[in-house]
């Protein structure tokens, strides 16, 4: 059999993807995401723009001290303060690598750099020089290069691999692109670039027009050995390529590509849900890989194929991405050691602690729910991966309310464990009422940005889970709350949220805008 090429994974998903409003982490949570990377094999990892802010520089060191197993990667704009910056963050790294950027388009050399294509070509190598002085592995990125004039990206490209680049990625920082013109340009540099075979091609994709994914595949059918991407998608608008969609796009179709990744993939849902309770951004039901449904197969007419042969519709196995087929069911008299097994099959590595705490709300649970599902041992897994020190905490509400009347609410927290009450009359329903109840408990006043509520297994008594996003003195944070009361998961959500912009965050740079 031939050889497959190997395609290497670099992951934005604390850097691109936490860009995205509501998306940010703090530190520990970031430090949680870099280990489930490490684990799910990808080769690169993004952690941040060090200039960024205070937080963002010792997320980066930390990140670069601690997590072994992927190259490090710190972000720079094309100047030496921010390149230094990012060397410092990143020097205990095993192994570290200094991504410098600067735009290439004429629409971002005119309208925002005001800099004409010698001048951006003379920042360029020498940005990529003060960065090879200080790190062996550098990798520039032309900013909007999708958008860039051939010839003079190939220029570009040139001059940065003869200036010591060993990465040159491709962005597609707008979304504009479509998959033949990426395929073109990856072949253009190809041939048009002389040297170019002694630096990696990446490319990175944005998901305006929901082409990134099969713009990076283009990519990669053209030559290219690197895929920036992140996980869920996230990203800044529409998000970046999906880590799970390109992953298994080349395993399934390594026929096809003749590549591969190092991604061990049955890590990819578990890794996919962590990231989506951390971030509280939670994936659609319907997105492939790692939605819900992705591997249903509902409908009569293919259950019957499935049942003869599942390869009649079925083009992966729900293992072969983390999700295990079963319908066993855990209920009351279900013991440690049988929630311990479905938890490890679930993919979540729970220490002794965080099993005992598991087993304790399993059995409040269970009293309040007669079957427990994967995912509701999922949910309250995911609690445990997001514990955060939480300033509120939910003791619980008295309610009373009748349609076209303001409900009556009186809610009870711990802060800082020292319980408190607030009453108030007051709001549209019941869930305003909590709201309101928390607003004036905390003190803190919020605008409610997002508010769903979904189910997280089937049955009426299924257990609801909410997630809110909430805006305060122009900061976005999210949070989630489960519980089979709706009322209860709100208010958890709402405070979720609350702890969060309690903590408060530092000014930060964006390194497109600022
Ligand atoms: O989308 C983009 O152009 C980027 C660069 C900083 C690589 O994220
Ligand atoms: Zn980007």
């Amino acid at each position: 059999m031939k050889s497959l090429r190997p395609i290497r994974i670099f992951d934005t998903t604390l850097r691109d993807g936490e860009q995205s409003p509501g998306a940010s982490m703090n530190l520990t949570e970031k430090m949680e995401v870099a280990q489930a990377l490490v684990q799910l094999g990808v080769d690169v990892i993004e952690a941040g723009f060090p200039i960024a802010s205070p937080g963002d520089f010792a997320s980066v060191s930390e990140i670069a001290a601690s997590v072994r197993g992927a190259i490090i990667c710190g972000l720079a704009r094309c100047n030496d303060a921010d390149i230094d910056r990012a060397w410092e963050a990143l020097r205990l790294a095993e192994r570290a690598r200094i991504h410098v950027f600067l735009a290439t388009s004429s629409i971002h050399r005119e309208f925002k750099l005001r800099m004409s294509e010698d001048e951006v070509t003379a920042r360029a190598v020498a940005g990529v020089k003060r960065a090879r002085n200080l790190c062996a592995d550098v990798e520039f990125s032309p900013e909007d290069a999708a958008r860039t004039d051939l010839p003079f990206l190939c220029r570009v490209v040139e001059a940065v691999i003869d200036a010591g680049a060993t990465t040159v990625n491709i962005p597609d920082t707008v979304g504009y692109a479509t998959p033949q013109q990426m395929f073109r340009v990856i072949q253009g540099l190809r041939t048009g670039v002389r040297g170019i075979d002694r630096a990696v091609i990446s490319v990175h994709c944005h998901d305006d027009l929901g082409l990134a994914v099969a713009n990076s595949l283009a990519a990669v059918e053209a030559g290219a050995g690197q895929v920036e991407c992140t996980i869920n998608g996230l990203g800044e608008r529409a998000g970046n390529c999906s880590l799970e969609e390109v992953v298994m796009a080349l395993r399934t179709r390594s026929d096809y590509y003749g590549c591969d990744t190092r991604i061990v993939t049955q890590k990819l849902v578990p890794t996919s849900r962590l990231v989506a309770t951390i971030t509280g951004i939670q994936v659609p039901r319907n997105k492939a890989i790692v939605g819900r449904n992705a591997f249903a197969h509902e409908a009569g007419i293919h259950q019957d194929g499935m049942l003869k042969d599942r390869s009649t519709y079925e083009i992966m196995r729900p293992e072969d991405v983390g999700l295990e087929r079963t319908d066993l069911v855990l209920g009351k008299h279900s013991g440690r050691a049988a929630l311990a097994d479905r938890a490890k099959a679930l993919g979540y590595q729970l220490s002794t602690e965080q099993l005992q705490t598991l087993f304790d709300r399993f059995k409040v649970l269970a009293d309040r729910k007669k079957e427990i599902y994967d995912g509701d041992i999922a949910a309250l897994c995911e609690d445990q991966f997001s514990a955060l020190p939480e300033q509120f905490t939910f003791a619980g509400y008295t309610l009373s309310s009748a349609s076209g009347h303001a409900p009556t609410v009186e809610l009870r927290v711990l802060q800082n464990g020292v319980p408190h009450t607030a009453a108030v009359t007051a709001g549209d329903g019941p869930i305003d009422g909590i709201f309101l109840a928390i607003e004036k408990l905390t003190g803190i006043q919020t605008v409610c940005r997002d508010f769903r509520v979904q189910a997280v297994t089937v049955g009426k008594d299924a257990q609801a889970e909410v997630t809110v996003e909430l805006e305060h003195a122009g900061q976005v944070q999210r949070g989630r709350g489960v519980s089979t009361d709706s009322l209860e998961a709100s208010a958890k959500a709402f405070l979720a949220a609350t702890n969060r912009l309690a903590l408060g965050g530092q000014p930060r740079i964006h390194p497109q805008r600022a």
